[in-house]
């Protein structure tokens, strides 16, 4: 039976679409099977609700502090049979205590080549330390931000002439693949976490079309 999987987001949910694209194929190892947001009004619920998976919205702020909006993503995840999570586009930084109680069950994409650029605003930093290839990197999370054994990561090149929005969208493309490779490697056991490595399966680097022209 395919694997209950949860897909935590804040916004537009194109990583989230090629989730549920990707495990809705037959013989997909696992199904989405909840979609939470921490904002209202995004268009990643609409995805959720057109493909027909339950979505909640679970809002933070001055009325409901971390601990207790922590305890409510738990209570939805256990009630809905959850066995992974993948934060896709997720705002919000979570504690160690969540982090750990989901341990190698935990999934994020980060749009660069962990460990280079962690945090925000990536492209824009890549493009000001004129690095000539640039990507995405799918991990296991730790407590430490944008840190955790690499699952996948896609590979872009950068371009003479791109800004920051070109570049964001090659690495989208990228990404909208990346995403299911690593949840399917993981959830049918074809990856092996070691610690904070990860070993078992050669195909975890994904090229940009672009490199194949050379
Ligand atoms: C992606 O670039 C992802 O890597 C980053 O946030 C963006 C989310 O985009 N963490 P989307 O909501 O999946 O379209």
């Amino acid at each position: 039976m395919a694997r209950r999987v949860a897909v935590l987001i804040s916004g537009g949910g194109s990583n989230l679409q090629a989730l549920i694209d990707a495990t809705a194929r037959p013989g997909a190892g696992t199904a989405i099977a909840l979609v939470i947001s921490n904002r209202p009004d995004v268009y990643g619920l609409t995805r959720a609700r057109d493909a027909g998976i339950p979505a909640l919205v679970v809002e933070h702020g001055p009325s409901l502090a971390r601990p207790a909006f922590e305890a409510r993503l738990t209570a939805a995840l256990e009630t809905a049979g959850i066995e992974l999570v993948c934060l896709a586009g997720f705002m919000r930084i979570l504690t160690a205590g969540f982090v750990e109680r989901w341990r190698d069950r935990l999934l994020n994409i980060h749009p660069s080549l962990l460990p280079a650029f962690p945090g925000l605003h990536t492209h824009a930093r890549a493009l000001a330390a004129g690095v000539l290839a640039h990507g995405c990197t799918v991990h296991l999370v730790r407590p430490e931000l944008d840190d955790g054994p690499i699952l996948v990561q896609g590979l872009v090149p950068v371009l003479p002439g791109d800004d920051e929005s070109t570049l964001a969208a090659r690495v989208l493309e990228v990404e909208h693949r990346c995403y299911p490779l690593a949840l399917e490697l993981l959830a049918s056991g074809r990856l092996i976490v070691a610690g904070d490595r990860v070993a078992g399966h050669e195909h975890r680097l994904l090229l940009h079309p672009m490199f194949a022209a050379g």
